[in-house]
């Protein structure tokens, strides 16, 4: 015999006139293996088409389904329901983000505009690329330490869970620390330690980071936090910098 689950779950249209803020409750029979991300979906096929939340591949690859589940930002198709004993789930939508409506945010707008001014593209020092030529070789380790930062999937849970970034809107964060490492770690980019600490070399950037690393608790990808930001640190205050 399944249990009962109680979900709350935020409700809020944004786009709806008079419109208030509320917690609205819903209750569920839970079904072995069951997600967060499917309970939701059979929410909203059975009791209430106007719920909002997003997904696109329902195996923690695009991102979208972020959310704060019982006060932790993350990936609701990652989730099982059977990791809450007493069967009570609370839903909010990750802070920090516009707010489209109930559990869904954008974070599209979010991560692009982080990009465009964190530059995240490759700034390659040979402007004039023949494209017969064979790609020229890279150590395996340099390699494996870019993949690994590519492998965030801008979620945003990391943005969410920092103190620092909820209390400073200007905060590039954990997930921009992210796209500067990797460039700057890239030996084909032509930007040196000077042009990254312009970038983030400041209160908003590495330098007003608390380091208490609620980014890499809540990252679903594991994602090496604490050492990008030491390297950022070192590489940005090393005496070749202030060359
Ligand atoms: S270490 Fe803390 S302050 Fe720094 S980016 Fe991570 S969560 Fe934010
Ligand atoms: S660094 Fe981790 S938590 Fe942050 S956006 Fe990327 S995958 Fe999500
Ligand atoms: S639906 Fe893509 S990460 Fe959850």
């Amino acid at each position: 015999m399944s249990r009962t689950l109680t979900f709350r779950i935020f409700r809020f249209d944004p786009q709806l006139p008079g419109d208030k803020p509320m917690m609205q409750e819903y209750q569920l029979q839970e079904a072995p293996g069951m997600t967060v991300f499917i309970a939701l979906n059979v929410l909203r096929e059975q009791q209430d088409p106007t719920l909002q939340f997003d997904f696109v591949c329902r195996a923690g690859i695009c991102g979208s389904c972020a959310m704060v589940i019982n006060g932790l930002p993350t990936l609701a198709c990652r989730t099982l329901t059977s990791n809450f004993n007493n069967g009570v789930i609370t839903l909010m939508p990750l802070p920090g983000f516009e707010l489209i409506g109930d559990l869904s945010v954008n974070t599209g707008k979010f991560m692009r505009a982080l990009s465009e001014r964190l530059q995240a593209w490759l700034n390659p020092k040979e402007v004039n690329q023949d494209m017969h030529r064979l790609e020229r070789p890279m150590e395996p380790e340099l390699a494996d330490a870019i993949y690994e930062s590519e492998r965030c999937i801008e979620c945003g849970c990391c943005v969410s869970a920092c103190a620092t970034a909820q209390m400073k809107e200007t905060f590039v964060g954990a997930v921009g620390f992210n796209k500067v490492a990797r460039f700057a770690l890239d030996d084909r980019d032509a930007r040196d330690a000077e042009e990254f600490y312009h970038i983030i070399g400041d209160e908003d950037g590495v330098f007003g980071c608390m380091t208490l690393l609620g980014c890499q608790d809540t990252c679903p990808k594991n994602l090496d936090h604490q050492g990008q930001i030491a390297y950022l640190r070192r590489k940005l205050s090393s005496p070749e910098r202030i060359i």
